[in-house]
């Protein structure tokens, strides 16, 4: 901070970074006079320019790591993604003595607990609401608005690419990999969508989240993870016939026995405000015991969305460091020496109640064997459609809500079934959500 105000430097010009160009090309003046210091883009690092801005009137280096270097740059939006050079640049950053601003949830999730152990030492701040649901303040409002609370729960949808192609399928009947490209083409999903697709992007997320809501350092193996690739358009549909919606979800809940911490596709009764929630939107619900249960949603991705986050972290930047150094709003909500592990709940543990589809011969005796396999682990079925699958006379498909038992439970109950020869394929296990006590 000089006594022209804050420069900032933006590395990384995609979705993101020019989103943020955008937004300073058009609210520049709005912003400085919401922030009260003059805080101002002055230098881009990025490979090639951005057809969807305007770089006029910024300094542009090829090399990035030229914006970290700049003597009169004070803080660095890192928006280029990834772990590995991410990482350099951020510590590069912290030890050049800039404050820090990213919206990467993968770097957060794998190297957050040693970047903001630095930024602390070095008394600079690290920033990241974009991180988790883009333009969803969320983060702000764990480690800030409710901080006088203790929360019990996070439960959202957090990956709006997944949340758009469950959306699709369930409602026009299409295919996953059709979806899936259309998405690609909108620019929802990445190039490389895996981390959309198998879970991993949403418990980078939940990691950010169940830090700032338990106090827990981030662990990036700590939730369980399943994708949205384990859901075939037939799920969606019993699910609706049974009056529920699959949604992708993150879980994060406070225990007696420790956290409980899953990333997985879930019925959720059609009757909720999460069911609701379609398309690219995110939704992120927490339980607390001051505030009780709020939910925030809105867009969780897109060029704009998250830049408008980004920007929100800048202008609260610029306003506290107006004046001072250091950033006195602690990084993680609590210094994070006073970060703690707890013991995290196998999912075989958790309980609640299933949903699962199978295919089976339509002969005497089959349905009789199965649902004493599932009596015989303690298991009884509260709902069962049964119709024959297309084409196919001769098997039956048999859909089954049970009563809440644990994952260990339909585990073993599931292996026996699978070994009856009258089963084809497999059985689809997929987990209930109803926000009922465990
Ligand atoms: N897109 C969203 O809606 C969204 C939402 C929330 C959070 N985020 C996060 O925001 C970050 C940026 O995402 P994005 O969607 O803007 O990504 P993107 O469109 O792929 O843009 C990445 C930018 O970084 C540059 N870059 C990547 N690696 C680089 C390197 N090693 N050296 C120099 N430049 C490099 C790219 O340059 P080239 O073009 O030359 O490759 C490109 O300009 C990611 O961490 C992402 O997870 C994105």
């Amino acid at each position: 901070m000089t006594a022209d105000g804050l420069r900032i430097g933006i590395c990384g010009l995609g979705t993101v970074g020019s989103g943020v160009v955008n937004i300073f090309n058009s609210h520049g003046g709005l912003i400085r006079q919401r922030c009260g210091v003059d805080l101002r883009l002055t230098h881009i690092g990025a490979r090639r320019d951005n057809p969807d801005c305007d770089l006029a009137s910024y300094r542009v280096s090829r090399d990035i790591f030229e914006v970290v270097r700049d003597p009169d740059v004070d803080i660095v939006v890192e928006l280029i993604g990834g772990t590995t050079v991410a990482r350099q640049l951020v510590m590069e950053a912290l030890e050049q003595g800039k404050h820090v601003v990213t919206a990467n949830k993968a770097l957060l999730a794998e190297h957050g607990n040693e970047l903001a152990a630095m930024a602390e030492q070095r008394g600079r701040a690290l920033r990241f609401e974009a991180a988790v649901a883009g333009g969803i303040p969320v983060i702000k409002t764990l480690r800030e608005s409710l901080a006088a609370n203790v929360v019990s729960g996070v439960v959202g949808i957090i990956n709006g690419t997944g949340n758009f192609i469950l959306t699709e399928m369930a409602s026009a009947g299409r295919s996953f990999e059709d979806v899936l490209a259309e998405a690609q083409a909108l620019g929802y999903a990445e190039a490389d969508p895996t981390f959309d697709v198998d879970g991993t992007d949403a418990a980078h997320k939940l990691v950010i989240l169940s830090s700032l809501a338990f106090g827990v350092p981030l662990d990036k193996d700590g939730p369980f993870t399943e994708g949205i690739d384990r859901v075939a358009p037939e799920d969606l549909e019993f699910a609706r016939e049974l009056g529920y919606r699959i949604k992708h979800l993150g879980i994060a809940r406070r225990q007696q026995a420790g956290l409980d911490l899953r990333v997985h596709p879930a019925l959720v009764p059609e009757h909720r405000q999460l069911s609701q929630v379609d398309g690219v939107l995110n939704a992120v619900m927490i339980e607390a015991d001051a505030v009780g249960e709020l939910m925030l949603t809105g867009p969780g991705a897109g060029s704009l969305p998250t830049a408008s986050a980004v920007c929100g972290d800048l202008v609260d930047l610029g306003r506290t460091l107006a004046g001072i150094t250091g950033d006195p709003v602690p990084i993680l909500g609590i210094p994070t020496a006073d970060l703690t592990a707890q013991p995290l709940l196998s999912p075989d543990a958790v309980t609640c109640p299933w949903y699962l589809r199978l295919v089976a011969s339509d002969r005497p005796g089959v349905m009789a064997e199965i649902t004493r396999l599932l009596g015989d682990s303690g298991i009884s079925i509260e709902s069962l459609i049964q119709r024959p699958p297309q084409g196919d006379a001769s098997h039956v498909s048999v859909v089954m809500l049970t009563d809440r038992v644990s994952g260990g439970q339909i585990g073993s109950a599931v292996a026996e079934i699978e070994m009856l020869s009258a089963l084809k394929g497999g059985v689809t296990t997929l987990r209930v959500e109803n926000f009922e006590e465990a």
